[in-house]
């Protein structure tokens, strides 16, 4: 769930440019006419927290607006897990910066993962924006505004072990009013050595899982058809009830939210291999509703490479997990994220890289080049001694093989009839819908007037191409 130009697949889920929507609250002081116009970067959880950030200035009367140029607050919610989302983000910044030249009032603010790392440099030495909020920070959103306001430099980058936002209503953002992200965690423990998150995030914590439960009656009740569950690594999840004393985990939670509407798709991401037990399988089997995809990154294919990144499992390993799921859950598609070019990887790495997406079958890859992450543990012990141009030339490589076996595995598909959650017109005709199977799959079909989106169809597959399946609707 990233959006990046290095991927070969940028998920439909979120929408590269995010941006506010109108919001109507009759309690809203008439008076008070300001607007904020917030930009989303990174991964799915970023996005979900500009849903929480909405509804903090929901409530305190400011309404959005999709025009930058007539906020009177602009928010860019940043990411900085790889260098280029880092300078997207600066050049977002500089067009801001000559919004404001013309409009001075104007406060500029960066949220999220570059907040701690670049505060110093964008809030004092370059003055380019008035606000630095991190993650953990929201709720301090209106004090830093008035303090911005003031003229003071207005900035909260604390990192809590506590905070998760379980009583915020999220403000859903760009929706479709189909899908939504629930996020159920915070922050991340694991430590692999190329990533930044436990840095920008903090470590990890669990949300009450009856406020997750809640959420997820309320989106069911307007009408949502599928929720995704969001952590950086959602198999850790563990909350321990203070009423009764017992611990729910994420197998637990899953079977809790499924229930909630047998009718309303029910997904998680992401896993890490390591900690996805049988019982979150179990659980994808047992439910119609719970999806039959999981996205279970490999990162390398070399176990020496695992070893240098930290990620506590080898090939034999993760080949083992594998073969598990396939076992319980034989329908079930399996996605992953690749790094290619990580410190001192050999071309033999890069082929053991290459052969286990073949063994794995992904039905999708989020893949990149390894990119050094200031602070990171691989920043502090290893040397980046992959020139760019073979972590790129490997990269193509890793991208052409994804290509191949996810058209091998759709092409299997052909002739069988799938599910689909209608989700709106095809990108390339209004006479088409697109829509999901519970795989993740992207189906394509001609229009029938019985169905519009947010409606489950049945489609049988007639063509498909390693991104896309073709099919029509089977009237039942
Ligand atoms: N360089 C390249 N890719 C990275 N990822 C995380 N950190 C880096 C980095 N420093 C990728 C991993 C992770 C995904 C979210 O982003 O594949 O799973
Ligand atoms: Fe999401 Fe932050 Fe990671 Fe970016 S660095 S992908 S915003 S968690």
């Amino acid at each position: 769930m990233h959006l990046d130009n290095h991927t070969s697949q940028a998920s439909d889920l979120l929408d590269p440019s995010i941006q506010g929507q109108a919001f109507d609250d009759k309690n809203i002081n008439p008076e008070f006419s300001k607007k904020y116009f917030i930009e989303s970067y990174g991964c799915a959880m970023n996005f979900s927290d500009s849903e929480i950030v909405a509804s903090i200035l929901a409530q305190e009367g400011f309404k959005s607006t999709t025009n930058e140029k007539e906020a009177d607050l602009i928010l860019l919610n940043t990411c900085s897990i790889r260098e280029k989302a880092e300078q997207t983000v600066r050049s977002r910044l500089a067009n801001f910066n000559k919004l404001k030249a013309k409009k001075p009032g104007v406060l500029i603010g960066v949220l999220g993962c570059m907040a701690e790392r670049l505060k110093k440099k964008f809030l004092e030495e370059e003055k380019i924006v008035d606000i630095v909020l991190g993650p953990d920070a929201y709720r301090d959103l209106p004090n830093i505004i008035a303090t911005a306001e003031g003229g003071q430099k207005a900035v909260n980058v604390l990192l809590s072990r506590e905070e998760t936002y379980a009583d915020i209503s999220p403000l859903r953002l760009g929706t479709n009013g189909i899908s939504a992200f629930i996020s159920i965690m915070r922050g991340c423990d694991n430590m692999c050595s190329f990533c930044v998150v436990p840095f920008t995030r903090g470590r990890e914590r669990s949300r009450d899982a009856y406020s997750i439960v809640a959420e997820a009656k309320d989106l069911s009740q307007k009408g949502f058809k599928e929720v995704t569950l969001l952590g950086q690594n959602v198999d850790s999840y563990k909350w321990l009830n203070p009423e009764t004393n017992e611990e729910v985990s994420f197998a637990q939670l899953l079977v809790m939210v499924a229930k909630v509407d047998p009718t309303m798709r029910v997904r998680f991401s992401t896993s890490h291999p390591k900690d996805i037990t049988d019982e979150v399988m179990y659980a994808i089997r047992d439910y119609h509703n719970i999806c039959k995809y999981i996205h279970l990154p490999v990162q390398s294919g070399s176990s020496r490479i695992l070893k240098l990144m930290n990620r506590t499992y080898d090939q034999e390993w993760y080949k083992a997990k594998i073969d598990r799921i396939n076992e319980i859950i034989p329908d079930c598609a399996i996605s992953s994220d690749i790094i290619t070019g990580f410190c001192t990887e050999t071309e033999e790495d890069h082929q053991e890289t290459m052969d286990i997406m073949r063994y794995s079958n992904y039905s999708l890859s989020y893949m990149f080049f390894y990119s050094e992450r200031p602070g990171t543990l691989a920043a502090r012990k290893y040397e980046d001694d992959v020139p760019l141009e073979v972590k790129k030339r490997r990269l193509s490589e890793v991208i052409r093989v994804q290509n191949q076996v996810a058209h091998e595995l759709n092409k299997k598909d052909i002739g069988h009839t799938f599910e689909v959650l209608i989700e709106g017109n095809s990108k390339k005709s209004d006479q088409e819908f697109k829509g999901r199977t519970s795989q993740y799959k992207t189906v394509v079909f001609p229009k029938h007037e019985n169905y519009k989106p947010g409606d489950y169809v049945n489609v049988k597959i007639t063509a498909a191409s390693p991104a896309t399946l073709r099919g029509e609707i089977i009237l039942s």
